[in-house]
């Protein structure tokens, strides 16, 4: 029996991984599936783990208030050591691009356990941008024996590179299993008027700022490391100018809980009384929410691969994007932190219906649900 130990640590690994480690306990005749979170993240993390009622064997528990690269790197490797040594994994499964993901995949490699990469190929060739995630995953793929991409795009990265083609497997990205699933429980509950109760409380805040239904709910993340000082005072005052000049728009903006985020915009945004600041919603209501928006903003991976998915239009802060299948499709488009030119872009798809309607038909660039059966099928075929 293959023993797999899925290693993760922050809010996005967890909601991609989560359909895979699903899938490992339906098999488990073929798998031993451990599961061992850094919780680089905590109450994020948590939260997805609540909600797909995921169990860590183990929880290495290392966040620190406004934790430096420096001891994320060195904390993740001292403490992975012994579970590594302990439970002597046949293969270790990461996901995407954190630094949990590269120093989970670069302790197995001290161990000489194998690497599968979900997520891999992404790239913007800048190492600065996203930072540091660009180089994480490098250098993940160089360690990594199997690579998981979730689209050809990624697929053609990894060729580039001299990755052996054997050991590259195009299965889409399990975001959108994850998605997929999401959307399903939330159909569900509303058929049955049984809505979980915290995702009852955000269809009450969109009921209670748009009561007749005919404002403009803007959905607003951002987090990016790279955007931090002036990248996001500049988001920040856009934000209040296009509350400020659009009156029939509500913003919600669920702040991340990293302190270089939550100072300038709580010193910026928090007096408009048509910006909502409210904390990180678990994973069930966040989707029902990017599902009641009329345009999302943001400088996030994984909403970059939903909204597609959700027939969104999203505006990313973003110079680069590993991620260009969407923005080749035409419902993302890249607009930076540059204050004016996000105003301008937010106004054009505000007012403009022609320009809005291009931006928002439902395509699925990054997969059709099925990602993790994919990933489970190759698994099978891996011995001992
Ligand atoms: C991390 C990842 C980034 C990923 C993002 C997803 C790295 C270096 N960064 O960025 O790639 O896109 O997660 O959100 O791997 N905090 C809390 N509670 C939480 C989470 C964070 O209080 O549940 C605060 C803490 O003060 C923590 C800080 O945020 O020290 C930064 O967390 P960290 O994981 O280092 O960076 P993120 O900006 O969250
Ligand atoms: N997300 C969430 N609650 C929030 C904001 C985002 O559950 O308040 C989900 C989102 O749907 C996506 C993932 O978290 O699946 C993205 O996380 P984040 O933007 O923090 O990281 P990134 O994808 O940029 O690495």
């Amino acid at each position: 029996m293959l023993k797999i130990m899925t290693i993760f640590g922050t809010r996005p690994e967890a909601v991609k991984l989560a359909p895979v480690i699903k899938k490992l306990e339906e098999n488990k005749d073929l798998f031993e599936s451990i599961i061992c979170v850094t919780a680089q993240h905590r109450q994020m993390l948590d939260q997805v783990l609540d909600l797909f009622e995921i169990k860590p064997d183990y929880d290495l528990n290392i966040m620190k208030p406004n934790q430096s690269l420096f001891e994320l790197t060195s904390n993740v490797l001292l403490n992975l050591q012994p579970v590594l040594e302990k439970e002597k994994p046949d293969i270790i499964l990461v996901q995407g691009d954190t630094t949990t993901v590269f120093v989970a995949s670069l302790a197995a490699f001290y161990l000489k356990i194998k690497v599968g990469h979900v997520e891999a190929g992404l790239r913007t060739f800048n190492k600065y941008s996203p930072f540091p995630e660009e180089v994480n995953r490098k250098l993940t793929t160089s360690i990594a024996d199997y690579h998981f991409a979730p689209t050809e795009i990624s697929q053609k990265n990894l060729i580039d590179e001299n990755i052996d083609k054997n050991s590259i497997y195009v299965t889409g990205n399990t975001v959108i299993d994850a998605l997929f699933l999401t959307l399903e429980k939330l159909k569900l509950d509303q058929i049955n008027n049984d809505l979980s109760p915290k995702v009852k409380e955000i269809s009450d805040l969109c009921l209670k700022i748009n009561p007749k239904n005919n404002k403009k709910i803007v959905l607003l993340t951002g987090h990016r490391r790279e955007n931090f000082g002036q990248g996001f005072e500049n988001i920040c005052y856009a934000i209040k100018e296009i509350a400020e000049k659009n009156s029939d728009v509500e913003i919600i903006y669920p702040v991340h809980l990293n302190p270089n985020v939550r100072e300038p915009v709580m010193r910026i945004i928090s007096k408009n009384s048509n910006i909502h600041l409210i904390e990180p919603l678990d994973y069930e209501p966040f989707v029902y929410l990017m599902d009641k928006s009329y345009v999302i903003i943001t400088d996030s991976g994984g909403v970059q691969e939903e909204a597609p998915s959700l027939g969104k239009p999203v505006l990313v802060m973003r110079d680069t994007t590993e991620r260009p299948e969407a923005v080749l499709a035409g419902t993302v488009k890249l607009v930076g932190t540059d204050k004016d030119l996000l105003i301008k872009e937010a106004n054009i798809l505000l007012n403009n219906l022609d320009e809005y309607k291009k931006m928002s038909m439902a395509h699925n660039p990054y997969g059709d649900g099925k990602a993790s059966q994919r990933i489970i099928d190759i698994l099978k075929t891996i011995k001992k």
